[in-house]
């Protein structure tokens, strides 16, 4: 039995825009067992960054519940939401949000940074991740020297660099060429084949079609779970 790791019960997110009320996610119920590959997909509007910015501890549910791991995160304090995000999550976006001043190891060693780790430490194991990703001859590149594929799977690496619990993915092949895309969505495939949990939101179902299981949202509501 896979140990879970994600549990949403009927969780909503409103916004308050002046007198009027957004409801961006109306009671989403769902849980995520370790090792499994996840695409979000849905309508523009639907409600997937909000889904995955509270997957992410970017911000707080207005009701409801949210384990991330054994812990319940639903209404902890900013400075609490981001020490779990440093410890347990791992991001990659759609523009790679990588520090242009900073080499390619250097961009991977920027969470262990925030966690205090010796130096020696986290560059070996920033030069690791950077091989694992494909890098290896690349380590000392700033961003604006490489590709976009190249770009993302530093952020990858980066995304990999605290062993997180989930990684969490917006459109992450949203910017590439089909090429560079694939092999983004390759490297993913092995992670999920080590182990990795992943959760990625898209609106492309030949991107959904690596995942494990799709998880539908419209208009705020789960509309669909399947998995494939
Ligand atoms: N910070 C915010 N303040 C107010 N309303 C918001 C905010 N963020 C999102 N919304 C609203 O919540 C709803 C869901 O937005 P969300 O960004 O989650 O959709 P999405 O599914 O990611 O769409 P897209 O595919 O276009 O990225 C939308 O109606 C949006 O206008
Ligand atoms: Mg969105």
């Amino acid at each position: 039995m896979a140990t879970r790791i994600v549990q949403f019960d009927n969780v909503r997110k409103h916004y308050q825009m002046g007198p009027v009320t957004v409801e961006a996610l109306r009671g989403v119920s769902f849980g995520i067992e370790a090792g499994d590959y996840i695409s979000i997909m849905g309508p523009s509007g639907c409600g997937k960054s909000t889904l995955l910015n509270l997957l992410g501890c970017l911000d707080r549910p207005t009701s409801g519940r949210f384990l991330l791991g054994e812990e319940d995160v639903s209404q902890m304090d900013d400075d609490a939401l981001s020490a779990v995000r440093g410890a347990r999550l791992g991001f990659v976006f759609q523009s790679y949000n990588l520090i242009q001043q900073l080499s390619v190891v250097e961009n991977i060693e920027v969470p262990l940074y925030y966690q205090g780790r010796p130096e020696d430490e986290s560059r070996e194991r920033a030069r690791e991740l950077a091989a694992r990703v494909g890098l290896e001859s690349r380590m000392e590149h700033k961003p604006f020297e490489l590709s976009g594929g190249q770009q993302q799977r530093v952020a990858i690496a980066r995304a990999l660099v605290n062993d997180p619990l989930v990684i969490l993915a917006d459109e992450p092949t949203g910017n590439l060429d089909s090429t560079s895309g694939a092999e983004i969505l390759n490297l993913f495939d092995d992670l999920n084949q080590q182990g990795k949990t992943l959760i990625m939101v898209t609106h492309d179902t030949s991107v959904a079609k690596h995942s494990r299981r799709s998880i539908r949202l419209r208009d705020g509501h789960l509309e669909s779970d399947v998995r494939h």
